[in-house]
C-alpha cells in the first residue's frame, strides 16, 4: 500500500501508535457515508450498527476508517480473513486477476492447484475424497445435505443441533422449471430433527444424554420422527456462541453414524482453515467425517465455498448436480491456495497463543463474565447481567461502541447475543493483542 499513514507502517514505527482514534466515532466522514448508505441502502443491513464506521483501507490486522482513525481488527470479517489483510493475498488475487477471473467450470491452472493443496491440507485417510464448489457457507451446507439425500435417496430429515448456524437460503428452486433440477432434494425441502448441543451454561445438555436421545430417535418407533439419512455439525459451534463442546463428543457422533448408517457432515466454514489450532477442528478428534463444508476463509475473503466428500458418493450424484455462475471463482482459488500454503507455518503457535490468551481472558476479574471458552484463536467471553441471566443484548451492544470507541473491532454472537468473540487474524501480532486486552478488560471491568 502506497499512504503516507499506512497502518502497518504507522510512523514507522511498527504498531505502537494502534490504535489511534483521533474524532469521535462515527466521525465526520463515517457519518456522512453511513447517512448515504442508509438512504441507498436497504434499512435491513447489520453490521454498521455493531460497527458505526465508513472504512477506507485495510493492511494485516489494522483498519482504517475514513476520517483517519486506526482500529485493530479482532473481526477479521468474521473469520473470513485467516491472515488477515495479507499482502500474501493481495498479490496472488492481483497477479491471477493478470490471468484470468472468471472460468466457469472449465479448468485453469489455479483451479488445480487449489484442488491439490485443498485436498493436502486434510489427515492422510481423507486425501482421496472429492470436491464441489459452492459460492458461500450457506450455498456448501445445502450442497451437503442434498448430497446425503441424493445419496441415501430419500428425502429423509437431517439431525442438526440447538444453537446451529449453517447459513440462510432460500428455495428458490421452487421457481426453476428444468425437471433436471426439480428431481435433486433442493426441491423437496429439507427437515430437521434438533437436538441439543453440549451447552453448559445456561442450560446443562451433556453429550450423555444427547447421545442418549439420539439412540432414541434411531430405534423408538414412536420418536415421532422419520429415519434420518444425516446429521450436521459444527465442531465449535460459531455463532451459536463459541461453545466447545467437551472433547470426545465428535468421536462418539462419528460412532452414532457409523451405527445407523448415518453420513456425517461436518461444517468447518467457521472453524476451518487453522482457526482452532489444527487445519481442521474435526481433527481434535481424530474423526474422518463424510463431508466437509469450508467457506469464509478458505477464500482468502473472495467468496467461495468447498464440500469435501467421500469419493465413493461420485457413482450416485447425477450430473448436473449442483449449479451456480459464479463458483470457483479464479480470484477466490489464487487466495484460497496462497493462504493455505501458509497456514501450516503458524498453526502451532496458535494452540500456544492461544491458550495463553485464553488464560489472559480468564483473568480478567469482573462479575459480568460468566464464561470464557476457546480453542485456538476461537475464544468466547460470555456476559451475565451479574446474576443470573445473560447479559441484555442492548448493554452488550453498548460495550461492543465502547471498545470501537478505544481502537478494537470485537463482535458477538451466542444464543442471546451477549457472547464475545476473539477471532484475531491468525497471524495477528502479539503486540496488538495485548493492546485489544487492555481495551476489552478495561471496558469490562469499567461496567
Ligand atoms: C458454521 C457456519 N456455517 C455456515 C455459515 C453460513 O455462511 P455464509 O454466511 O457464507 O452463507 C456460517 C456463517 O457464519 C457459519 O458460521
Amino acid at each position: 500500500m502506497n499512504m503516507t499513514s499506512d497502518p502497518k507502517n504507522h510512523n514507522g514505527n511498527g504498531y505502537e501508535n494502534i490504535p489511534r482514534i483521533i474524532t469521535d466515532i462515527p466521525g465526520p466522514r463515517s457519518r456522512k457515508i453511513l447517512e448515504s448508505q442508509g438512504k441507498l441502502e436497504t434499512n435491513t443491513v447489520v453490521y454498521p450498527a455493531s460497527f458505526p464506521i465508513a472504512i477506507k483501507r485495510a493492511d494485516g490486522s489494522v483498519i482504517e476508517d475514513v476520517d483517519g482513525n486506526f482500529f485493530i481488527d479482532w473481526f477479521t470479517g468474521i473469520s473470513v480473513l485467516n491472515l488477515g489483510f495479507s499482502d500474501v493475498i493481495r498479490k496472488a488475487v492481483k497477479d491471477q486477476m493478470d490471468l484470468i477471473w472468471h472460468a466457469l467450470e472449465i479448468p485453469t491452472e489455479i483451479r488445480i492447484d487449489f484442488l491439490k493443496a485443498f485436498r493436502n491440507s486434510f489427515p492422510q485417510k481423507m486425501r482421496d475424497y472429492k470436491t464441489v464448489f459452492g459460492i458461500s457457507g450457506a450455498d456448501a451446507c445445502e450442497t451437503a445435505i442434498n448430497m446425503a439425500h441424493t445419496i441415501s435417496g430419500r428425502g429423509a430429515p437431517t439431525i442438526a443441533f440447538e444453537g446451529a448456524y449453517h447459513g440462510i437460503s432460500g428455495g428458490v428452486i421452487a421457481a426453476t422449471s428444468g425437471k433436471k433440477y426439480k428431481e435433486s432434494f433442493y426441491g423437496s425441502g429439507f427437515d430437521v430433527i434438533r437436538v441439543p448441543y453440549p451447552y453448559s451454561v445456561w442450560d446443562d445438555t451433556d453429550v450423555e444424554s444427547i447421545m442418549r436421545l439420539l439412540r432414541k430417535i434411531m430405534t423408538d418407533p414412536e420418536s415421532g420422527y422419520g429415519t434420518p439419512d444425516s446429521l450436521i455439525v459444527e465442531p465449535i459451534q460459531g455463532e451459536g456462541g463459541y461453545i466447545v463442546p467437551p472433547s470426545g463428543f465428535l468421536r462418539q457422533l462419528r460412532e452414532f453414524c457409523d451405527d445407523y448408517g448415518i453420513i456425517m457432515i461436518v461444517d468447518e466454514v467457521q472453524t476451518g482453515m487453522g482457526r482452532t489450532g489444527k487445519m481442521w477442528a474435526f481433527e481434535w478428534d481424530s474423526i474422518a467425517p463424510d463431508i466437509v463444508c469450508s467457506s469464509k476463509s478458505v477464500g482468502g475473503g473472495i467468496p467461495m465455498s468447498v464440500v469435501y466428500y467421500r469419493s465413493e458418493y461420485d457413482e450416485r450424484l447425477p450430473t448436473p448436480f449442483h449449479m451456480g455462475t459464479f463458483r470457483a471463482n479464479p480470484l477466490a482459488m489464487a487466495a484460497g491456495t496462497a493462504l493455505l500454503k501458509k497456514i501450516p507455518d503458524v498453526l502451532g503457535d496458535i494452540r500456544r497463543r492461544g491458550e495463553k490468551l485464553l488464560d489472559e481472558f480468564r483473568e480478567i476479574r469482573s462479575e459480568k463474565i460468566r464464561d470464557v471458552r476457546g480453542r485456538g484463536f476461537m475464544i468466547g467471553i460470555e456476559l451475565s447481567d451479574g446474576r443470573d441471566s445473560p447479559m441484555d443484548a442492548k448493554k452488550v451492544l453498548s460495550i461492543k461502541h465502547d471498545l470501537l470507541k478505544n481502537g478494537l473491532m470485537m463482535h458477538t454472537c451466542g444464543h442471546y447475543s451477549n457472547v464475545f468473540r476473539y477471532m484475531g487474524a491468525l497471524n495477528i501480532p502479539d503486540e496488538l493483542n495485548a493492546r485489544g486486552l487492555d481495551i476489552f478488560r478495561k471496558s469490562i471491568t469499567a461496567l
